[in-house]
This record gives structure tokens, sequence and C-alpha cells, in this order.
């Protein structure tokens, strides 16, 4: 493919590409996100290929693998086009019947479709789906359409027509679009993206880089590497928009090495980016130079920090520092460095093509634009799932997630992470919102864990706090050896050999913990624990006072009754 060298031949080639695609030719779509792929997709595609060849379809029939279709619990998801008939839980035994039914019979087979697990209903189509009806899915929305290592599908789709307009602005006309689109970092912290990015553009200095933290190492969270391994151009033409408006020449992916998929996909992606001359010198004729690399880090935890991973980076040990200055100012290898998260980036394309005032429609007052969780646990829909701002936790769970699965009782959600909250029923009406998870304990992480009646509070904070152990670098002892008292702590009251005063006990170390650790793991770290002994005390007095798990769940005290 030759080079492309500006604007308008962009708009040449992506004339070429639909010229040369029939939006009417049939094409069974197979989710190629990795909770598909661990499911068997490879063999299905295998499967539907060999009964297209033996029919003597090839040519009029596409096969093609594309990102995550969000429903991840129902995988391998299967769409038939051009009439979208969603199937679901597909086998390699399948293919013959969706070819000959489906692509050539134009039949429904109604043992595929999605049943609804509460009321058994049939749902043909994708958009019919209540899981799929309630979302606004801005960036997973072109996931079912693409092939996330082919970038003629991402250009069919529109794709760089952001990077296009963007180009057309001055930089700070760029920054102007992300302020008035009120976009916030997806990290958690939820900073203004524009004063980042502000900030790092009028700092001084004639190198300067953009980093991309796709770290995301919460237990049950995948939604940040299923956004970038499903449509990794879209992150891709959102950093590139950025390092132009903030003066970057460099850019940097940092991916867990547990991420197979994302990081293949997305080095695919930037290896043909580089070909089309979407990277590297004088970016489509317009001066800017950018080469784009992912690195790989080991897998640790506390790797996420933001000084940690530009230790990593810089080939250090990735383990957090102080932060005496911003990382605009003062970031990787002491240069101005604009660093966002992998949905902050992502959003960045939508919001150039829409407008920032349009996308700062969607939305709270002070929380813009949409939200992707992996919503994971005592659900009945698990996935990827894409929501609006201001959206209830309890639409989320009961009206995305179909609610609790075996009609058991709902009992709490995480969210935030190992460093959020557990939230009980009383507070399923905070919405999504950066302010109201902060208000009700939690953050704004990347997934939503949700539990039934059959758990037990003391042992998920139990779970939490022995990852963060294993996950804490260990350089400052209220970190460090706060948690390992407090696992001490919790062990000893799952063992029914605690006492009243080790709830105080808790309680204190957390509080210094709070104020004595270095970076946000440490000071984060009894968050979980805190808000199971906020909202589920008669839990940890049950197990103190009366011996006893009233979930069932620890064993000692389960089997000692018994
Ligand atoms: S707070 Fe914990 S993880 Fe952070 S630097 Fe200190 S010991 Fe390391
Ligand atoms: S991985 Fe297939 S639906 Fe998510």
């Amino acid at each position: 493919m030759p080079r492309v060298n500006s604007p308008a031949e962009l708009e040449e080639l992506r004339k070429d590409i639909l010229s040369r695609r029939d939006p009417q030719k049939p094409c069974v779509a197979v989710c190629g996100g990795t909770g598909c792929h661990a499911l068997g997709n490879r063999k299905v595609i295998s499967a539907l290929q060999k009964e297209i060849a033996g029919r003597s379809l090839t040519a009029g029939v596409d096969v093609k693998e594309t990102g995550c279709a969000g429903f991840c619990g129902q995988g391998p998801v299967v769409v038939v086009h051009p009439e979208q008939i969603c199937y679901v839980g597909v086998t390699p035994e399948d293919a013959a019947d969706i070819v000959s039914q489906t692509v050539v019979g134009k039949k429904v087979i109604d043992r595929l479709v999605y049943a609804d697990p509460v009321t058994g209903e049939r749902t043909v189509h994708e958009s019919d789906i209540p899981f799929y009806k309630k979302q606004m899915r801005l960036l997973t929305g072109d996931n079912g359409k693409i092939d996330p290592k082919n970038i003629e599908d991402y250009l069919a789709i529109g794709g760089y027509s952001a990077l296009v307009k963007a180009l057309s602005m001055s930089p700070e006309q760029v920054v102007s679009e992300i302020r008035s689109s009120g976009l916030r970092g997806l990290g958690g912290a939820g900073a203004s993206a524009a004063m980042k990015w502000d900030a790092c553009r009028k700092a001084e200095g004639e190198t300067k880089y953009i980093i991309c933290n796709s770290h995301e190492g919460d237990p049950g969270s995948f939604a940040d590497r299923r956004v970038m391994e499903s449509n990794p151009h879209n992150l891709l033409e959102g950093m590139i928009i950025g390092a132009y408006a903030m003066g970057a020449n460099e850019g940097y992916i940092f991916v867990g090495d547990e991420f197979p998929l994302t990081v293949e996909n997305t080095r695919a992606a930037i290896k043909q980016a580089e070909e089309y001359g979407l990277l590297g010198k004088n970016v489509l004729g317009s001066g800017l130079n950018l080469n784009m690399q992912v690195t790989i880090d080991g897998g640790v935890y506390v790797c996420g920090e933001s000084t940690a991973i530009m230790a990593a980076i810089e080939g250090r040990v990735g383990e957090p520092w102080s932060k005496y200055d911003h990382a605009t100012e003062h970031g990787l290898y002491a240069k101005p460095t604009g660093l966002n998260n992998t949905q902050t980036w992502a959003l960045v394309p939508s919001i150039i093509n829409m407008g920032g005032e349009q996308f700062g429609k969607v939305g709270t007052q002070r929380s813009k634009g949409t939200r992707v969780f992996s919503l994971v646990g005592e659900v009945n829909n698990t996935g990827l799932v894409e929501v609006p701002m201001g959206m209830t936790l309890r639409d989320v769970i009961f009206g995305i997630g179909g609610g609790m699965r075996e009609g058991k009782k709902f009992k709490a959600v995480l969210v935030g992470g190992p460093m959020g909250a557990f939230l009980p029923e009383s507070l399923l009406d905070v919405t999504v919102d950066f302010d109201e998870f902060k208000k009700a304990g939690g953050s704004m992480g990347p997934s939503l864990i949700v539990m039934d009646e059959n758990t037990c509070m003391l042992d998920m904070a139990e779970y939490f706090l022995t990852f963060l152990s294993d996950g804490s670098c260990g350089k400052c002892t209220p970190c460090r050896e706060g948690l390992r008292q407090m696992l001490k702590t919790t062990n000893r009251i799952k063992a029914g050999k605690g006492a009243r005063g080790d709830l105080d006990t808790l309680e204190e170390i957390s509080a210094v913990q709070k104020v004595a650790s270095l970076c946000g793991l440490g000071q984060c770290a009894s968050s979980t624990l805190l808000s199971a002994l906020k909202h589920f005390r008669n839990e940890f007095e049950a197990h103190i006072d009366g011996k006893r798990c009233p979930a069932g769940v620890c064993k000692i005290l389960t089997t000692a009754g018994s």
C-alpha cells in the first residue's frame, strides 16, 4: 500500500475501499475478542469457512473475525449480515446450519438466538436484545463491524476522519474542543483531560511524549483492553490527535503482558498506520512526526501508577516515585508528557467528529460522555457494557445485566476495583458519575463486580487485601506492613478468633495508611475493607460474636457449627 500523503488522498482511498465493498454481500461476523477466543471462536470460523467452501460460496460470502461484540458471557457470538441475525453460544457443529439455513435460506435458527434467562423470550436481532438496547455505544458500537487487524475496515466506517478534521484546526482549537466536551480522565481520578493537554502543550521544550495507560490489572476488569483489542485504530487516532494538540513526537502504549491479543492487535494497527502514512514522518502532510510503540509491563499491579509507568518505560524498576512535578511538565525522561487512560484517548475521535459541545450533552453536569465497564459477577448478562454517564447502577445491573442469576438476591456491587467500594442495595440509585461514585466511597474504575446473597463480605474484603498486599511494591511501611496486619486480622476474624477490638484496629491502620503511603495503592488500599465494614458491619460482628459466617462461606465457622 503506498503512503497516503494528504487528507485528500485519504478520502480518495476511503472512496476506493467503499467502491470495492457491497453492503448487501452476506457476511458471517464471528466475535474475535479475548472472551470468544477462549471459548473457541477460531474453530467456529474454520467450520464456517469449510462449510462455505464446500458449497462453493467462498466468493459470495465473507467470514470476518471482529472485535468484541460485548455479550462476552454468551460467546462465541456470531452475527449474520446484512440481516443482523445474532447467534450466541455458537459451536463448530452449528456452522452447517448457519450457512444452509441462515446465509442461504434466510431463516432464523431458533435454538441459537438469545433467550432471556428470566422470561425465556427469544430475540433475533442484536439491536433488540435488552443487553444492547439500553447502552450508548460510542466506543464499542463499531466493534462488531470491523476486523481489528484490517485498517481498511476502520477506514470504511469513517476511521481517521477525526484526525483529518483535527489537522485542519490549530492545536489550540483541538484543546478547546476537548475542553468544551468536558472529558475527564477515565483512569479513575477524573482529572480534566483538557487541563492536562493544555499544560503539556504550553510546557517548554522541543521533546514531548504521550502515553496511553492500558495497564488495567484489576481483578474482574477487562474493559480497557477489550476496547483496545477490538478497535485499535480508534485508540491510535485519538492519540495522534492528542500528539498534534500537545506537540508530542513519541507515543507509548503501556500494556500488561497478560493481554496477548491486545498487544498483537495494537502492534498490527501501528504497523499498518505507519504504512499508510498515519504515523511516522509528516503525518498526512501536516508536518507532524509521530512514532508510536507498545511497551509491555511485567504484569505487576502497581506498574499502572503513573510514575511507575514512566519508570518502567525508561527501563527502571516499575514502582511509584514521589510526584514533585506534574507529568505535563516533568514526565517521561523528565520531559513534558501527556498521559491518559485507554478510554480517555479512545473517546477523542468521537469528540472531534461530534464537536465538543455536542459530546458534552451526553452525561451529567460534571461527568460527560460514556463509560465502558466490564460487568461481571452474579448477573445474568456479563460482558462489555457502555453506558452514558448518569445512568443508575440499578439500570446497569438490572436493565443491561438482566438482574441476578438464578433469581438470587442482590447483595453488593464493587465499583472502582480493589481500591473502590462495595455498595449495598440502598445505594443502587447512585449514578455513573465521577463525583457520585466518590461520594459513595468508590471511584470510576473500569469494572462492576456484582455479588449475590451467598457472598461473605469479609471473604471478599480479604480477597482484595491479599491482592493488594501481593501488588504492593513494599517501598513504604504503612502500605506494606499495614496490608499484612489487616490481612492477619481479617484471617483471624474469618477463623472465628476475632475480637471486637479488631474492628478498631482495622480502622486505625486504614487511617494511617491513607495519609502515610506514597501512592494511590497504599492510600486507598483499605477502601474496600472500610466500605464492607460500613455497609456490612453486622457480618463482621457475626463472625466475631456469633462465631458464624452468615453467608456460609467461611469454612471453619460453617463446619464448626454443623
Ligand atoms: S503505597 Fe504501597 S505500592 Fe505505593 S509506593 Fe508505597 S509501598 Fe509501594
Ligand atoms: S469477547 Fe466475544 S462478545 Fe466479548
